[in-house]
């Protein structure tokens, strides 16, 4: 049975973790599915870890239904948060539209946006309209080229502003927030002040949960492991030897073997061959 809203609010109740997890295709869907962890998340980090972007912002909404397609095929149990991508949900009405085409589409039980106080309206209006919105506060990707990739909130007033933000998603309908880079005291604050769960990714240990990249926590992307990580694996150094060894056996000849491949009857081939006895 996949997981409910329901399931996630009474976790935050419980004080359990909650654990999300980035993932973009029909593969790496299916192995979440035999992990305990109740969230997945197709993010529009997708355009950069997947398609090789810079940023979030080139991605388009039918590349996020279509990768939001790919990992409902993947699994049954996780709740799957599929992004807004950038410039989707400028105005209610069109958030709606897109938000209704990600859910119908897609097939994901929630859209996640980027955005406060000024999005609550937006929030509201498809909640409303029976579309779960997971809230994204602090660095928010898509705003990248006004406030640059940095930790926010560090002063008075965009402290101010980023608790003000998480009460109005709240009070909007949101079901859950996610604070990126952000200071862990402050994430703290917010997260003791909301009744509906905060999910950090550098934002400390206090949110109610933690939600990290795919391909961050594997190893598969960069050289570079950001402070906000942790690599559990370098899978990227794992798949290299394997390629390595392949490429190898097949210039030596020792793959594939027999047992990789067919036979068929000689006296069958030899029939097929005989009015083609010449080789090239
Ligand atoms: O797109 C994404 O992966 C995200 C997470 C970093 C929260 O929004």
């Amino acid at each position: 049975m996949r997981v409910t809203i329901s399931d996630i609010a009474r976790m935050k109740r419980d004080g359990e973790r909650i654990v999300m997890i980035t993932a973009y295709d029909y593969t790496s869907a299916r192995i979440v599915d035999t992990t305990d962890i109740p969230l997945i998340l197709v993010g529009d980090s997708l355009g950069m870890v997947v398609q090789g972007h810079q940023s979030t912002i080139p991605v388009t909404l039918d590349e996020m239904i279509y990768h939001v397609r790919a990992v409902m095929r993947g699994c049954e149990r996780p709740l799957v948060v599929g992004d807004m991508s950038f410039m989707t949900y400028n105005t209610p009405d069109e958030a709606l539209r897109n938000a209704g085409r990600l859910l119908q589409e897609g097939g994901c039980q929630s859209v996640k946006l980027e955005g406060g106080v000024a999005f609550a309206p937006t929030v509201r209006r498809l909640v409303e309209a029976g579309i779960p919105v997971m809230g994204h506060l602090g660095f928010t990707p898509q705003s990248v080229n006004q406030i640059g990739m940095r930790v926010q909130g560090k002063d008075v007033n965009h402290a101010r502003q980023l608790l003000d933000d998480a009460l109005a998603l709240q009070e909007a309908g949101a079901w859950a927030v996610v604070l990126e880079l952000i200071p862990a005291a402050l994430a703290q604050a917010i997260t003791e002040r909301l009744s509906i769960p905060t999910i950090g990714i550098g934002a400390g240990v206090h949110c109610s949960g933690e939600v990290q990249v795919w391909h961050d926590i594997l190893g598969l992307y960069s050289d570079r492991v950001p402070r906000h990580t942790r690599r559990y694996r370098t899978l990227a150094a794992e798949i290299q030897a394997a390629l390595t060894e392949y490429a190898h056996d097949v210039r030596e000849r020792s793959f594939p073997t027999d047992a990789n491949s067919a036979r068929i009857d000689p006296a069958v081939l030899a029939d097929a061959l005989a009015d083609h006895t010449e080789l090239a």
